[in-house]
């Protein structure tokens, strides 16, 4: 039996949060740190939280709570856990946090976690951490780039965060202040990350930041590089098959970025574009920096240059002092976009963000039925694109195992799952798939033909639900 000690990251939120969760893994394992799923036999649990909507910090002391009575058991049996609060809701409350929860040795904001081995060796001789200082520069240098000798298999999909922190200042969001200025990562940075995740297998990256498209990091030749040079580099990595990236904000999609989906085929015709409402009138009093028509002429040159796209986005029902009326505009954007996909949010105040205190909140009940009538156009629509690829082909990324034994699943371009019956060694490449049916939200698919054009053969499929 091995004496490693283990540690337990449960992260909340959005996908940065999980690619910190695994950069911290990453850092620990240098440390002799062993990744466990099981809070239980944990020496080392690290909260990873999100501060983005809805009740986070009451969830994160609830959370808390079990926790603490998990760790008097695991004393009883003479074992101490350490607990860690990392994330946006650390950085928001700070040293709150260890005045509410004694039990909690560390809090580490988002943009000091490259510094997770040091702060746990000192939290570990009984001193209670708080580091919540900003230095995004520091954690972009400093981040352990992975090994394939210390870390486990990334799958054949991997995030690599390019991007960090917003400037934007939208009227509802707690982003600029948790995770800071936006700050780009150098371009040898993300190659080196890059081709550390190509060893260990991945064939498909999602470039990070929550102003993605804003990116301008220090490129090759010193000169600052935009996300379409970085995208066009990358594209140059014969191993790299597919790459994405996420999230993008109208105002920063360029000329340039829209050239490069139609002129860079390893760029995946997806694009996450948030539009959070429909009315003029709350656009601008969300300081979104864009307008409707703006919007939709965003997403018509975009169609243009790529006429396949996918679009998906994000909205926000009940913005205060939102109208039944701005709310129909709403529906009416997204009528007029046909959306593959998108995430819907009621809208929740965020402490210290101007949207907060505003007179006019709309009332939970209003909320609730805007919320479900996008929901329900949305999810027609996302029926309607999905319907539309039966009976088509598409080159399908294959990730993983499927549910059912002999079964695995890949990705068409606008990542909708398609589960086949194929040999396990399809895994990791890319190969042809007929889209037979459609069963509840998931395709039904069967290869028509592999990667290395071995024999034409059949797989019947089954439906599976998103994993
Ligand atoms: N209330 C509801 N949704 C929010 N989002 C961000 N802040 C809030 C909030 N205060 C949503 C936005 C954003 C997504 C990541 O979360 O739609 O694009
Ligand atoms: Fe938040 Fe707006 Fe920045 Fe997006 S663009 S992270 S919604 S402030």
């Amino acid at each position: 039996m091995s004496d490693a000690r283990k540690v337990h990251i449960k992260s909340f939120g959005c996908q940065m949060n999980v690619y910190d969760a695994r950069r911290m893994a990453d850092t620990l394992a240098r440390d002799g740190y062993v990744e466990t799923g099981r809070a239980d036999e944990a020496d080392l649990i690290i909260l990873n939280t999100c501060h983005i909507r809805e009740k986070a910090v009451e969830k994160v002391y609830s959370e808390l709570g079990r926790l603490r009575a998990m760790g008097t058991e695991a004393k009883a049996q003479g074992r101490e856990q350490m607990i860690a609060v990392a994330g946006c809701v650390a950085q928001a409350e700070g040293k709150e946090i260890i005045r509410c929860a004694p039990s909690v040795r560390l809090v580490v904001g988002p943009q000091n976690i490259h510094r997770i081995s040091e702060l746990v060796a000192r939290a570990n001789t009984g001193e209670a951490v708080v580091d919540t200082e900003f230095a995004v520069e520091d954690k972009f240098e400093q981040l352990a780039t992975p090994k394939p000798e210390v870390t486990r298999s990334r799958g054949i999909s991997a995030f690599v965060t390019v991007q960090e922190g917003c400037d934007k200042f939208c009227t509802f969001c707690v982003v600029p202040y948790t995770r800071g200025n936006e700050t780009s990562r150098s371009v040898q940075r993300i190659l080196e990350e890059t081709e550390s995740l190509l060893a260990q297998g991945v064939r498909e990256i999602t470039l990070l930041g929550q102003n993605v498209n804003a990116y301008h990091g220090r490129g090759l030749d010193g000169r600052d590089w935009t996300l379409p040079d970085l995208i066009a580099r990358l594209a140059e990595i014969p191993e790299l098959y597919r790459i994405r990236y996420m999230t993008s904000h109208p105002r920063d999609m360029t000329d340039a970025l829209i050239e490069a989906h139609r002129d860079i085929d390893k760029l995946m015709p997806f694009l996450h574009l948030p539009v959070q409402s429909g009315s003029d009138r709350i656009l601008s009093e969300m300081n979104r920096k864009h307008t409707r028509a703006e919007y939709l002429q965003i997403v018509e040159r975009v169609r243009k240059a790529r006429p396949d796209i996918a679009f998906s986005s994000d909205f926000i029902v009940g913005f205060p002092g939102e109208t039944e009326q701005d709310f129909e505009d709403t529906l009416a954007l997204a009528r007029e976009v046909q959306f593959a996909q998108c995430f819907t949010f009621k809208y929740s105040p965020r402490p210290g963000t101007p949207a907060a205190v505003l007179s006019e909140q709309v009332s939970e009940e209003s909320k609730t039925a805007r919320l479900y009538r996008l929901q329900a156009l949305i999810e027609a629509q996302q029926r309607a694109f999905n319907l539309a690829c039966v009976g088509r082909e598409f080159d399908v990324l294959f990730e993983k195992p499927g549910r059912h034994p002999g079964q695995i699943v890949g990705r068409t371009p606008y990542l909708q799952p398609v589960p086949v019956y194929a040999p396990q060694s399809l895994i990791g490449s890319v190969a042809r798939a007929r889209v037979n049916e459609l069963t509840g939200y998931s395709l039904v698919g069967e290869i028509v033909a592999d990667a290395d054009s071995q024999s034409r053969q059949s797989f019947t499929a089954e439906a599976s639900a998103f994993a």
